[in-house]
């Protein structure tokens, strides 16, 4: 599949005074993977849910899949599904997704949303389940789950419908070390070819998995827009947009020393870092 995805220009958005994006301009090709870094606070939530067409640039242009992303637009039924069939947002947060009264209905919804026949429903259902470790919680409320479990039915929920565009807002936040370690391995290697995607994330030890691209923003603008891998390397980026942070510690042997700390673990700067 080869086309443009996203096409933003100088995008601009305030939740009344408070603003959040601040002339944002990239565009992403169908199929590419990116993760998109920042600290908190710093736009990301807000650029994927108008990647979603659930906000609008006020100013700007925006556009996906090769129409503007404008209310105008979103305002036709039939633009609105055809968007909706082809792109998917996991929220930040769960609980402003799942609604649905069993984890199983909300599975149904997306599949049965977009007209597909019972059988093909059902074989969905089942095997997604099982994709997700989730079959046990199938006939449970998904606003009574654990965080992570609820997370878990979340990505899956929009995952069925196997959309061309993935949005992710921290898909690995709240997952157990084998949850998430299982989401990583899908994203990098159970999506299929030719899927775009695009995971918000402070988790700087996936991104080289599952994304070939990283976009930082910081306060609300694009800081650095490279290769995964030469994100990962520019440590003094990484410090200036709080992706790490500098570590102190002392060795046994009395010996003290600093260097760059992310969430999980060491940055590693070479063969001498
Ligand atoms: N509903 C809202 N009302 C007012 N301001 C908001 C709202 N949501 C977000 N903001 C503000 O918009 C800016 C961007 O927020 P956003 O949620 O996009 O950041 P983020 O990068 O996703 O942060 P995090 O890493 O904490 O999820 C922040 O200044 C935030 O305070
Ligand atoms: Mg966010």
């Amino acid at each position: 599949m080869s086309g443009t995805a996203f096409d933003f220009q100088d995008v601009t958005y305030a939740y009344r005074s408070q603003r959040a994006l601040d002339g944002v301009s990239f565009s992403v090709q169908l199929g590419e993977r990116v993760a998109l870094l920042g600290a908190n606070g710093s736009g990301k939530s807000t650029l994927l849910r108008m990647m979603d067409a659930l906000c609008f640039a006020g100013g700007g242009t925006a556009t996906a899949l090769g129409a503007p992303l404008s209310e105008k637009a979103f305002e036709d039924e039939v633009a609105n599904f055809a968007f909706r069939r082809r792109v998917g947002l996991v929220f930040q947060n769960p609980d402003v997704q799942l609604f649905n009264p069993t984890v199983l209905d909300e599975l149904a919804f997306g599949p049965l949303q977009l007209g597909w026949a019972t059988q093909r429903v059902k074989d969905a259902i089942e095997a997604t389940l099982h994709r997700f470790g989730i079959a046990h919680l199938k006939d449970r409320p998904p606003h009574r789950l654990s965080g992570g479990e609820k997370k878990r039915v979340a990505i899956a929920s929009v995952i069925i419908t196997e959309p061309d565009v993935l949005l992710l807002d921290e898909p690995t936040a709240a997952l157990d070390p084998k949850s998430r370690a299982d989401l990583v391995a899908f994203l990098a290697h159970g999506l299929g070819d030719g899927r775009t995607v695009i995971a918000a994330t402070h988790d700087l030890d996936i991104i080289d998995d599952i994304s070939d691209r990283a976009i930082v923003l910081s306060e609300g603008k694009v800081a650095a827009d490279a290769p995964t891998l030469d994100i990962l390397h520019d440590i003094d980026l990484l410090r200036r947009t709080h992706l790490v942070f500098e570590h102190h510690h002392r060795h046994g042997d009395g010996h003290e020393h600093d260097h760059p700390h992310g969430v999980h673990g060491h940055i590693h700067q070479g063969p001498e870092g």
